[in-house]
C-alpha cells in the first residue's frame, strides 16, 4: 500500500476499492469485479480519482472476449477516464488537475484502466480536460467522440466544406456515429445518417440529420466500380461492404473517414472512384494521438463541436451495472454513449 498521511475519509477509500478487472482463462474473458488497492496497480507517475469512464465498442469487445482486445493475461478494464490528479511527478500535472484519456493503445487494454475508482498512469497517457469541458462531458465524448473529432478535423483538412455537399455517417446510432452527425449538423453540413435502426429515425433527426438511409435499403451484394456521386463527405464505422459502396457513391474528390470495423474489416472495393473522382480514403486511428492534434481536437469538442444535445446522447450509470450493458454493444442495440459514474 503506497504511504498515506493522515486518516481521511478519502485515504481510507483509497485502502481498498472495487475494479473491473478482465483476465483471460483457457482463451476465454473473465469479467468480474475485484477489490484492489493502489499499490496493485500498474505503475506511473500520476495517481487520480477517477470520476467517470465511459462504455466503448472496444471495452464491449474486451470484456465479451468478443475481440482479441488484451494485450495482457489480466488488467482491469475501461479505455477511457476523466478524474482530477491527487498526486504527480510529473511537472506536466499538479495536484488538483482535471484529466482525461481516451483511445490509447495501453490503457485499459495493457495498462489498468479506467473502470475503478483509482488510476495510475504514465503522464503521457493523459491529457488535461480543456477549458469549457466537465468531467462528465470528457466521458460523455469519451474515444467515440474524440474519434469522431480526429474524423472531423482531418476531413476538414483535406478541403471539406459544408457547401461541398452532403456527408454520410454509417452506424449513426452508436457512439461514434451519433456524435459525428451532431458535430456535423451544428458545423452547418446537410447530413446523411446511415442507419439499421429505423425505428430510431426521429432521434438522428434530432441530433441534425437532414435525411434518413436505412442499411437494409442498400444493395450490397452487387456494387459498382462507380455508382451515383451522392457524397461530398463520408464518415465510415462500419467497414466491408457499406464502405464499399460509399466508395463508390462519392462525388469529385470526396474525402472518407474510416473508422470502424463493427459489420466487417474487410474491404473489398474498386480503385475507380479514387482515380477517376479524386475520392480520398482517411483512416483514422484515435490512438495516434500526437500533442498537436489531441489539443486541437479537445479544444474543438469543447468549443465550436461541441453536440447541443450532449447530455440526452448519453445515459450514465454507477460502476455496479457495467456487467449489464456490454451485451447490447455486441448486438448493435445501443443507441446512446454510456458514461459510468465512479463516485460510488
Ligand atoms: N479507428 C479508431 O480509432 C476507432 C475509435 C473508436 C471506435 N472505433 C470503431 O468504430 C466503430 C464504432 O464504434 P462505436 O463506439 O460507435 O460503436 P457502437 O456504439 O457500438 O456503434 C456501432 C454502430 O454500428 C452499427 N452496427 C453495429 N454492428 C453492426 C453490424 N454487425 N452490421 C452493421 N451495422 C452495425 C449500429 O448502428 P446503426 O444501427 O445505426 O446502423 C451500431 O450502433 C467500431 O467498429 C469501433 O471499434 C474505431
Amino acid at each position: 500500500m503506497m504511504p498515506v498521511n493522515g486518516d481521511t475519509d478519502e485515504e481510507r477509500e483509497m485502502e481498498k476499492f472495487k475494479a473491473f478487472k478482465l483476465t483471460e482463462v483457457e482463451k476465454k474473458i473473465r469479467a468480474e469485479f475485484v477489490e484492489v488497492t493502489l499499490d496493485d496497480l500498474d505503475p506511473g507517475d500520476v495517481v487520480l480519482r477517477v470520476a467517470y469512464s465511459s462504455v466503448n465498442y472496444k471495452d464491449a469487445l474486451a470484456a465479451t472476449g468478443k475481440g482479441k482486445i488484451l494485450r495482457r493475461a489480466s488488467c482491469i478494464g475501461g479505455i477511457d477516464f476523466s478524474g482530477t490528479v491527487l498526486s504527480s511527478t510529473d511537472p506536466r500535472f499538479a495536484k488538483g488537475d482535471a484529466v482525461l484519456t481516451v483511445g490509447g493503445e495501453y490503457v485499459g487494454v495493457s495498462h489498468d484502466g479506467g473502470y475503478a475508482a483509482y488510476a495510475r498512469v504514465p503522464g503521457d497517457y493523459i491529457t488535461k480536460v480543456p477549458p469549457g469541458m466537465s468531467l462528465w462531458e470528457a466521458m460523455a465524448f469519451g474515444t467515440a467522440g474524440y474519434t469522431a473529432g480526429i474524423a472531423m478535423v482531418r476531413m476538414e483538412h483535406e478541403g471539406l466544406k459544408p457547401a461541398n455537399g452532403p456527408v454520410i455517417v454509417s452506424g449513426a446510432t452508436g457512439g461514434v456515429g451519433s456524435i459525428a452527425v451532431s458535430i456535423l449538423a451544428r458545423l452547418g453540413y446537410h447530413v446523411v445518417a446511415l442507419t439499421g435502426k429505423e425505428s430510431e429515425s426521429d432521434w438522428l433527426k434530432k441530433l441534425g440529420a437532414k435525411e434518413i438511409l436505412l442499411r437494409q435499403s442498400l444493395n450490397l451484394e452487387k456494387i459498382k466500380p462507380l455508382d451515383k456521386a451522392m457524397w461530398a463527405g463520408a464518415v465510415d464505422n462500419l467497414g466491408g461492404p457499406v464502405l464499399a459502396w460509399m466508395a463508390s457513391t462519392m462525388k469529385e474528390n470526396g474525402v472518407i473517414a474510416s473508422i470502424g470495423l463493427a459489420a466487417s474489416p474487410q474491404l473489398n472495393t474498386w480503385v475507380m472512384p479514387f482515380i477517376l473522382r479524386g475520392a480520398r480514403l482517411l483512416g483514422i486511428n484515435s490512438g495516434d494521438g500526437s500533442a498537436d492534434v489531441r489539443e486541437t481536437v479537445w479544444r474543438r469538442l469543447a468549443s465550436d463541436m461541441k453536440p447541443p444535445l450532449l447530455k440526452e446522447m448519453c445515459r450514465t450509470i454507477p460502476l455496479r451495472e457495467l456487467p449489464g450493458v456490454f451485451d447490447d454493444y455486441i448486438n448493435a442495440k445501443v443507441t446512446r454513449r454510456t458514461v459510468v459514474d465512479l463516485s460510488e
